[in-house]
């Protein structure tokens, strides 16, 4: 804050305390001069009349009390402009503190579970409750709280990968994030036309409804253009994330329209290195985790 806004918040504050302490003089008096105690003021609703008593002492005291405390509280706590207050307290400085606190408790038990290899921590049910409560926290604006994802966000509970499903691959993924990137092909495939047949045989490879005519002239199509990606038998590449397109389990979805949608304009999908965000150890932790969801089932 600049001085002058310091300055600014400083002389409200003050104002406010002062006419809070003035208020309470005033009414510390309480009577009007010209009537005595317990005569009618004149004002009368309903049958409720207003008569000419002092406040009640108890509630003088505790509104002295809170200007009182207002005052001790502003010396010992930022909130007097930029006064950073005697005790030097700071909203940073806890948390740094319970940062530190909790390093202290947490670091050495992530340090033993990285440590060991992920299959071995299976059946550490507190490892991973770890790693579910890190992926609530870092994963599942994304890929859901039940890590099944959506449209766009893969579902990483079904043993369907495209990347890999090995614990090295899962660390790699999300250390390093990916970035699936399937060009525009409506031109290549020759427009409309071609995007219909092509569609039609990605329907085919997974026993999806489908135009058994245009699929024919899709095949052809795609064993000149697709399987560059995706391979001739469509089950996709791990080494660039293009999807298995066999397994009538979708990225991005299944329906013909979908599928046209995804031929026409390309698909790109990014999923962010998360190298600066968490620890290794909680890489490590996460990963079991996203390791264990395709394993109970
Ligand atoms: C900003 C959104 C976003 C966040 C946050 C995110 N992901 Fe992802 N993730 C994606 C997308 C999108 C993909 C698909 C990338 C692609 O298709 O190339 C993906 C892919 C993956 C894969 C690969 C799945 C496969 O089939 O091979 C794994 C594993 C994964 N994420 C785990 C995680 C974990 C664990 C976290 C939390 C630490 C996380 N993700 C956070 C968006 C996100
Ligand atoms: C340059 C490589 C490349 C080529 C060529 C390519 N693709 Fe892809 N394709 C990908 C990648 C990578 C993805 C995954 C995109 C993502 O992660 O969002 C993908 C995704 C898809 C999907 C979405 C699958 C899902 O699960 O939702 C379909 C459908 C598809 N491709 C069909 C085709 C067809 C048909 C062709 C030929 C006309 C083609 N692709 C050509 C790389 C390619």
């Amino acid at each position: 804050m600049s001085d002058f806004w310091s300055g600014y918040v400083a002389v409200i504050v003050l104002i406010n305390i002062v006419a809070n302490a003035w208020l309470l003089a005033a009414m510390r008096k309480g009577q009007s001069d010209s009537l005595s105690e317990g005569e009618e003021l004149g004002h009368d609703f309903d049958g409720i009349t207003e008569l000419n008593n002092p406040l009640p002492r108890w509630w003088l005291w505790v509104f002295a009390a809170s200007i009182a405390a207002s005052v001790v509280y502003l010396a010992l706590y930022p909130g007097f402009g930029n006064f950073r207050g005697l005790l030097g307290w700071s909203s940073v400085n806890q948390w740094e503190a319970e940062v530190r606190k909790a390093e202290a408790i947490y670091g050495p038990i992530f340090a033993a579970y990285a440590e060991k290899p992920i299959p071995a921590l299976l059946g550490d049910k507190r490892a991973v409750a770890m790693g579910g409560r890190l992926f609530a926290n870092n994963c599942s604006p994304c890929h859901g709280s039940d890590a099944r994802g959506g449209p766009g966000f893969p579902n990483l509970t079904d043993n369907d990968w495209l990347y890999g499903g090995t614990p090295e691959i899962i660390e790699t993924t999300i250390i390093n994030g990916r970035a699936g990137t399937m060009p525009p092909m409506g031109p290549t495939v020759g427009g409309e036309e071609g995007i219909a047949q092509a569609a039609n045989y990605v329907l085919s490879l997974s026993g999806r409804p489908h135009d058994a005519s245009l699929a024919a002239k899709g095949e052809d199509l795609f064993k000149k253009i697709c399987f560059a990606c995706h391979g001739l038998d469509g089950k996709g590449n791990p080494a660039i994330g293009s999807a298995n397109l066999t397994d009538n389990t979708w990225l991005h979805g299944g329906t013909l329209e979908i599928i046209s949608e995804t031929i026409r304009h390309g698909r790109s999908s990014r999923m962010p290195p998360h190298k600066d965000l968490v620890s290794p150890e909680k890489v490590h932790l996460l990963a079991l985790y996203v390791y264990s969801l395709s394993r109970v089932e």
